[in-house]
């Protein structure tokens, strides 16, 4: 499973980038507002120079020929943007037509395996099943990525589907187990993923055990 940052922050995405672990960005326009009044094309790109892989950029209009003319300018700023599309009937059009301009897209706020069915037969690039906004309502939201991989694995879809919406280490793991292509997270779960306190300890006892016999080695 590959590893996304959720985020239009650069500094966490540097950050993410140093670790080498993060091939991906999704944003969303919660996530660009976030960032006060940065203008949202100078933010994407920004984000494409520090991570070489694809950057998800939504669209924030209505209607299939407004999505389609702010789609085709989000693809036009670089290479590696993907175009974020509801799931929506207006959506599934958009999508099915970018897909055959060659527009990749990531079809977001999926909340049912019909909508990832859909998304699949559009020629979507991604879908994005968003397990904590499920979780929220009393539903689980892992169940809905498992649905789908499932699914799919009867069929040769080539859509990759990105666990979204995910809040703790446990949703990570919990991903990874069910055969998701790629988890989309906060900068701050990707944190809480490499800590642990025996390790902290463990690291910080063998520290001081070789302060002990250093002066007999020559490192
Ligand atoms: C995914 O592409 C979305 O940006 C994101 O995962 C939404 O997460 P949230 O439900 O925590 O806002």
């Amino acid at each position: 499973m590959r590893i996304f940052l959720d985020t239009a922050n650069t500094d966490e995405l540097r950050q993410g980038v140093k670790w080498g672990v993060v091939s991906g960005v999704t944003t969303n326009p919660t996530l660009i507002a976030q960032e006060g009044n940065k203008e949202y094309q100078s933010v994407v790109q920004d984000i494409c120079a520090i991570v070489n892989g694809p950057v998800s950029a939504e669209v924030v209009v209505e209607g299939v020929e407004a999505m389609l003319e702010q789609a085709r300018t989000l693809a036009s700023w670089h290479h590696n943007v993907v175009v974020k599309i509801p799931a929506t009937p207006e959506g599934l059009e958009v999508t099915s037509i970018l897909a055959k301009e060659g527009i990749k897209v990531n079809l977001t706020l999926c909340f049912s395996p019909n909508q990832a069915l859909l998304a699949a037969l559009a020629g979507a690039t991604y879908v994005s099943p968003f397990v904590g906004r499920l979780d929220d309502i009393g539903q689980d939201g892992m169940l809905l990525v498992k649905s789908i991989i499932e699914m799919f694995k009867y069929y040769s879809y080539s859509t990759k589907v990105i666990a979204a919406s995910i809040r703790h280490p446990m949703h990570c793991l919990a991903a990874s187990q069910v055969g998701a292509d790629i988890a989309t997270i906060p900068f701050k779960v990707l944190k809480q993923m490499i800590k642990h306190p025996l390790t902290e300890d463990g690291n910080a006892r063998f520290l001081s055990d070789w302060q002990r016999v250093s002066g007999k080695n020559n490192l």
